[in-house]
């Protein structure tokens, strides 16, 4: 689809080809605005199958041409936690482990990577606490980029492991996640390499996920979708492709969306609660995946609750344990903490207070699965 790049602050307006990530002017992030207005769905569009590929015409790319096979996961009825969750709610698990590095990363990728090659990059860096890292090293690699990565020093040893096997440049940096992504910036902005990550295009990639449960569900449109934060970028590209799906006459209703952080690392959910705008905490969650201080796309993840009536919820890391353990074996589905703590906050939410869950239609994205 047409676009343009606009500042989400002061709405100044970038070139398609700028590999700029922030707004020069007053550093905030970018958007990519599409021209809405005489958009046509391809023909037999509804009839074909979900995947990543399918939607690239809602995408800000010609071609996919650094798709992995991304996209396309299951959508599964969880009849496994019926004696957990009772007998009175529809509760859905939209299984992101399938994607090739076993996390809902690789739409992003896909999309970043196709966007490098577009602009004719030949070598991305990024800042991770391990799966995005991941999966743009194998990415990159698969497509003769250079990758570098950049992660805490207290990052997760099994996934700095995985992403070295992927031949990428790897930096320890001696902090968090946040100072990790200082030094990436700066990286790009020196060696004039095409930065990925937590931004506008990772976004659009990530929206498609979306795209794919309110396909499947079919008539049973969710009054409820829960997703764990870290940057928030899922969560925002979740109500980016709702509000689009919305513009196009594909859904009816908005489900309300439900933003889940560790207790141990919990910004987005306490800046909610308060009415005030995110501020850094030092993230202490075993969820390391989602252990981010400052959530890049915080400000327009609290958008995205608020602009479908849902809300923001933090549960203990022994209740994402529980979670995980759960899906393992009432599931058959092996998540690791962070791909596992949405489905902790809908059974904490449903735990407290059944009725608001009696006949209705919740679904809970299972987001990764790389701690193993
Ligand atoms: N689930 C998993 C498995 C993740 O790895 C992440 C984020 C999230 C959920 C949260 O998504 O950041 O868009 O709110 N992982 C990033 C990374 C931070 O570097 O791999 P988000």
């Amino acid at each position: 689809m047409e676009y343009k790049l606009v500042c989400t602050k002061c709405g100044a307006e970038y070139d398609r080809k700028s590999p700029a990530f922030r707004c020069v002017k007053c550093a905030s992030i970018l958007e990519v605005e599409y021209y809405y207005d005489g958009f046509r769905l391809p023909k037999g569009f509804r009839r074909r199958k979900p995947s990543q590929k399918k939607y690239v015409p809602l995408l800000p790319l010609s071609r996919l041409s650094a798709t992995m096979g991304e996209g396309g996961s299951e959508l599964v009825a969880a009849d496994g936690l019926r004696r957990i969750i009772g007998q009175s709610v529809r509760l859905y698990l939209k299984v992101e482990t399938e994607n090739p590095t076993h996390t809902f990363k690789d739409r992003g990728s896909a999309v970043e990577i196709s966007k490098a090659m577009e602009l004719g990059y030949r070598e991305i860096c990024c800042a991770s606490t391990g799966n995005m890292g991941l999966s743009l090293a194998k990415y990159a690699r698969a497509h003769r980029i250079k990758c570098t990565v950049f992660i805490s020093k207290d990052g997760n040893p099994k996934k700095i492991a995985k992403i070295r096997a992927q031949r990428a440049r790897l930096v320890k940096v001696d902090g968090d996640f946040n100072d990790a992504l200082l030094q990436a910036e700066r990286f790009a902005t020196r060696r004039g390499a095409f930065l990925c990550g937590d931004y506008h295009y990772r976004k659009e990639g990530q929206k498609c996920v979306v795209y794919e449960i309110m396909e499947q569900v079919g008539r049973r449109a969710p009054d409820y979708i829960f997703v764990q934060v870290g940057n928030a970028t899922l969560l925002a590209a979740v109500y980016k492709g709702l509000v689009e799906f919305k513009k196009f006459g594909l859904i009816g209703k908005m489900p309300r969306l439900v933003a889940v952080q560790s207790d141990q690392c919990a910004p987005l959910v306490t800046a909610y609660k308060a009415s005030r705008q995110v501020r850094y905490v030092r993230p202490a969650t075993a969820a390391d995946a989602i252990a981010v201080g400052f959530p890049t796309f915080g400000f327009e993840g609290l958008e995205a609750v608020k602009g479908t009536n849902g809300c923001a919820v933090s549960v203990d890391d022994s209740e994402i344990y529980r979670a995980m353990g759960l899906l393992k074996e009432s599931m058959g589905i092996g998540a690791e903490l962070g791909g596992a703590t949405g489905l902790a906050g809908f059974l904490k939410m449903n735990a407290e207070k059944p009725s608001a869950f009696k006949g209705r239609t919740a679904v809970v994205i299972v987001t990764g699965n790389n701690e193993d």
